[in-house]
């Protein structure tokens, strides 16, 4: 079956604004539960799950609203194979149904540098609502390694000017990795370090 395109943003039109709410769990549920996972049953994401993911990760934060980013979505085996071959942690991505590469337009930038957090904010977006979604996802780390921002960039015939940040393996989950309590007191400097 051939994907959906998902360029066309419906989710903000009509009576579907309301089913945005219907992605509910409680966001800090979400985000003290989320864990990676990196294997996945065949079942496909649908359409209207990528959509949901998409337009969380553009409702990110990012500095003077400049929305640097840019999602390659890739649904077809062959592509997300080949995304598995050159990424040396990201073999998960060779069993995924969907694969998401982050990128950003870094001359959309009021200064320079902050291309990172911004899709680093979309990224983290993306990962909640996969877990809200009940779907299972790892972030890949691509860029600061020279090497694998190469490899992408011929893979994907990424335009000058465009970065990929990471990929994202997303699929519906075959493991379910346990929430851990990472809360560190020794962390915390109250008014001064
Ligand atoms: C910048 C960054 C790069 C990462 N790169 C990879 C990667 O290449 N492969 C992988 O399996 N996990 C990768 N991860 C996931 C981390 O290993 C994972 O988030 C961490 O071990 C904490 O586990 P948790 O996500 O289950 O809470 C990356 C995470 C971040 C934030």
């Amino acid at each position: 079956m051939t994907p959906k395109p998902v360029t066309e943003n419906t989710l903000f039109s009509g009576d579907n604004l309301s089913r945005i709410g219907g992605m509910v769990m409680d966001a800090l549920e979400a985000l003290m539960t989320r864990r990676s996972v990196r294997a996945y049953t065949d079942e496909p994401v649908s359409d209207d799950q990528l959509l949901k993911i998409l337009a969380a990760g553009m409702q990110a934060p990012s500095a003077n609203n400049q929305q640097p980013w840019h999602f390659v979505v890739l649904r077809q085996r062959q592509h997300l194979d080949g995304l598995a071959g050159v990424l040396p942690f990201g073999k998960m991505l060779g069993q995924a149904p969907l694969g998401i590469v982050v990128c950003a337009d870094v001359d959309r930038q009021p200064r320079a540098g902050y291309w990172v957090q911004d899709c680093a904010a979309a990224t983290q977006n993306i990962l909640l609502a996969c877990h809200a979604l009940g779907l299972g996802a790892v972030w890949i780390g691509v860029y600061p390694r020279d090497e694998r921002v190469l490899a992408l960039r011929e893979l994907l015939s990424l335009p000058a000017g465009v970065t990929p940040l990471c990929t994202i393996a997303i699929g519906r989950p075959a493991e379910h990795p346990a929430p851990v309590d990472r809360f560190r007191p020794d962390r915390i400097h109250e008014e001064q370090w």
